[in-house]
């Protein structure tokens, strides 16, 4: 039996936990907090009795899953892992000291940490066996979400890569290979769904009119939606953290309102107040389609630049964006179905009239041949 070792029991540790062990892999989780590593088995019955009880699952296939998994205190009972996932704090020096441990203990492991904003390759920098360190950068909640965003670095070799990708399409996801740059693929390509939203809320436009825009041409939920039910603070933490990431580049320009929206601290759901919540959206206006070309052609421009930086696909980044952020077309097939020259004359008004100079130009990809 193949045994993956889970490193971190929180929210994505015991998702990840859940994830593999009902797959049928032997599963050794820890965590440094005692409480969290007692709790954790506890926490996995609660949620699978749930789907017990909601016709989801036998609980024949819960007492499966809830045997496979194995809490352990110390990391040298992780040893037998074929590969280890760490979903600990976000922190660089965290994750470093953590693969620092696991390398000399685990020595026929993959290393995947699943962070959602540090560089790969910053964190398998100085160890011993920087080719065992891969991403491996899930979506919560774990067991729901098909998406996983597979990532290399320079060093990585592609056994660590196949591996960790044959044992996690076992589970049942689907792994796209995305590049080691900020925001891998879904987190950097969704920005501008809310960004350019955000710029025309700032330019006076309704977020009700904006979102019935979108869902009149086929998207689930409009922009001030999915801020509302993720969070404003959460979203402005993406946001910022790209931004500086990607050196203030105006494409990733954080807007007013959504700032104002978290000083006030109108964060969504989770306060009962958001920019739509708890109201919903109204009747599409009139002028709709202009409304989501726009926000569209912003979708497929910063698609094209991440594709122009290498170690993706079209069909890599249409798949991703379907999957992690529920999009009914991935941004290749939004550039197919308007065309080029629509995407590219669109795009080509906002810079001439934007002051944030930079912001519209276009990837090389859009350019007139
Ligand atoms: N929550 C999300 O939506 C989400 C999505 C994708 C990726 N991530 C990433 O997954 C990771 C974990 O996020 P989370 O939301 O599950 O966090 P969390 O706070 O719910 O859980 C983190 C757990 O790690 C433990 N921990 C901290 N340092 C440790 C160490 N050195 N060794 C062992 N255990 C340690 C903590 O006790 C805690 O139980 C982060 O890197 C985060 O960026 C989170």
């Amino acid at each position: 039996m193949t045994t993956i070792a889970i490193i971190g029991l929180g929210t994505m540790g015991l998702g990840l936990a859940q994830l593999y062990a009902a797959a049928g892999f032997a599963v050794r989780a820890t965590d440094a907090d005692a409480a969290i590593r007692d709790s954790a088995k506890p926490r996995l019955a609660e949620a699978l009795a749930l789907r017990v009880t909601s016709g989801k699952l036998t609980s024949d296939a819960s007492d499966a899953t809830l045997a496979n998994l194995t809490v352990t205190r110390d990391l040298a009972s992780l040893a037998p892992a074929s590969l280890a996932i760490e979903a600990i704090v976000e922190r660089l020096d965290a994750k470093h000291a953590l693969f620092a441990d696991l390398e000399p203990l685990l020595p026929g492991a993959v290393l995947a940490t699943n962070t959602s904003s540090l560089s790969v390759a910053a964190i398998a920098e100085g160890l011993r066996h920087p080719d065992r360190v891969i991403g491996l950068h899930f979506f919560n909640p774990v067991p729901a979400m098909k998406l996983v965003e597979l990532v290399g670095h320079k060093g990585t070799s592609p056994a660590a890569l196949t591996i960790a990708r044959q044992l996690t399409e076992a589970a049942g996801k689907t792994v796209i290979a995305a590049p080691d740059r900020p925001g891998f693929i879904v987190n950097r390509c969704a920005r501008p769904y809310y960004g350019e939203a955000l710029a025309m809320l700032d330019e006076g436009r309704s977020a009700s009119d904006i979102d019935a825009a979108m869902i009149a041409v086929g998207y689930r939920l409009g922009p001030f939606q999915l801020i509302d039910l993720i969070g404003a603070d959460i979203n402005l933490a993406a946001t910022e953290g790209l931004f500086a990431a990607m050196h203030h580049h105006p494409r990733y320009h954080p807007f007013l309102p959504l700032r104002r929206q978290v000083a006030i601290g109108n964060l969504g759901r989770k306060t009962g107040q958001g920019f739509i919540f708890p109201a919903d959206p109204g009747t599409a206006p009139k002028d709709a389609a202009a409304i989501a070309l726009r926000i569209e052609a912003t979708l497929v421009n910063e698609a094209a630049w991440l594709l122009s930086e290498g170690g993706t696909t079209t069909d890599g980044i249409d798949t991703a964006m379907k999957l992690g952020l529920n999009l009914p077309r991935g941004p290749f097939e939004i550039l197919e179905a308007h065309g080029a020259p629509k995407i590219r004359a669109k795009l080509a008004a906002l810079e001439a009239t934007t002051a944030l100079r930079g912001r519209y130009v276009l990837a090389p990809m859009l350019e007139a041949a």
